[in-house]
């Protein structure tokens, strides 16, 4: 039987394993898609697995999206240009990294028809999801992109990524019109962003990359103050499916059962 894995450090609350074996079991295919929890020191013998065939495929998050890039033989134009991995294939007998992440960003705002062109958006956080978040976004056409984290030097690290990122200190608010969480505040149900958006105005899009919480301090305060509110539920749904057709060659079907196994 195939194997599949998503490594990460802490693991324990993904749920890829849940959505990739609903799919592999709906697509009759005969394998399984297990979570682990790593360090840095297991990465070594992690890749030489994959090179032994003894797994097909990783997805990968927190904190290796930039960690993995090291032992992998050719990056995806798009995992490149972001120097952030979430999907590993191995093909032709070279390991090879991409960047679902971005479509499913992409694709989750298309869904809710938010039209970006000519937006200023605000980000909050520097952590592993946000230069794919910042990739997307530009190619979306949005205006200006701001973005401001607690520890200032991540930010700036991403500006050579991205040379015409704005960077605040923590604690500034700019204009905009739609703000994205990608700190991992939230994730604990007392967690509250200590940044006073009382100043800020109604009509924005306030979107948070989490999704368990469904709804987090940050969008219920959004709501409360009469503006829109997304979770990254189907950001989560749609890399996955994407990098589920990488590895099998198939676009899983993203229906209601699939949607209720994220509630
Ligand atoms: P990593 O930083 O390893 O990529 P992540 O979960 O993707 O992990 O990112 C965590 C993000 O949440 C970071 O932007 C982090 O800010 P720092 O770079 O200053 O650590 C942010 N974060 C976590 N706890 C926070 C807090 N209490 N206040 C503000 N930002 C916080």
């Amino acid at each position: 039987m195939k194997k599949y894995l998503v490594i990460g450090n802490p693991i324990k609350h993904s749920l890829s394993p849940k959505l990739h074996n609903h799919w592999l079991k709906r697509n009759n295919i005969d394998a399984v898609y297990n979570k682990k929890e790593l360090d840095n020191d297991d990465l070594k013998e992690l890749f030489k697995k994959i090179r032994d065939k003894e797994i097909e495929g990783i997805n990968v998050t927190v904190p290796f999206k930039n960690k993995v890039i090291d032992y992998l033989d050719q990056l995806s134009v798009a995992s490149n240009n972001t120097q952030s991995v979430n999907t590993i294939s191995f093909e032709k007998n070279k390991l090879v990294g991409h960047n679902t992440d971005i479509d499913g960003f992409e694709q989750a705002i298309k869904d809710i028809r938010f039209n970006l062109t000519g937006k200023k958006i605000f980000i909050i956080g520097a952590g592993g999801v946000a230069p794919s978040i910042i990739f997307s976004l530009k190619r979306m056409n949005v205006s200006q992109i701001t973005l401001s984290n607690r520890t200032q030097s991540k930010a700036e690290k991403l500006v050579k990524l991205f040379p015409d990122l704005k960077v605040l200190k923590w604690g500034e608010i700019p204009n905009f019109d739609m703000i994205i969480n990608a700190t991992s505040l939230g994730l604990k149900d007392s967690d509250n962003i200590d940044l006073d958006f009382s100043k800020i105005g109604s009509g924005k899009l306030f979107y948070d990359i989490i999704y368990n919480p469904k709804e987090t301090n940050f969008l219920k305060m959004a709501k409360s103050l009469g503006n829109l509110a997304e979770n990254g539920k189907k950001m989560f749904i749609y890399q996955a499916a994407a990098a589920f057709k990488i590895w099998h060659g198939i676009m899983p079907k993203i229906n209601s059962e699939v949607m209720s196994l994220i509630d």
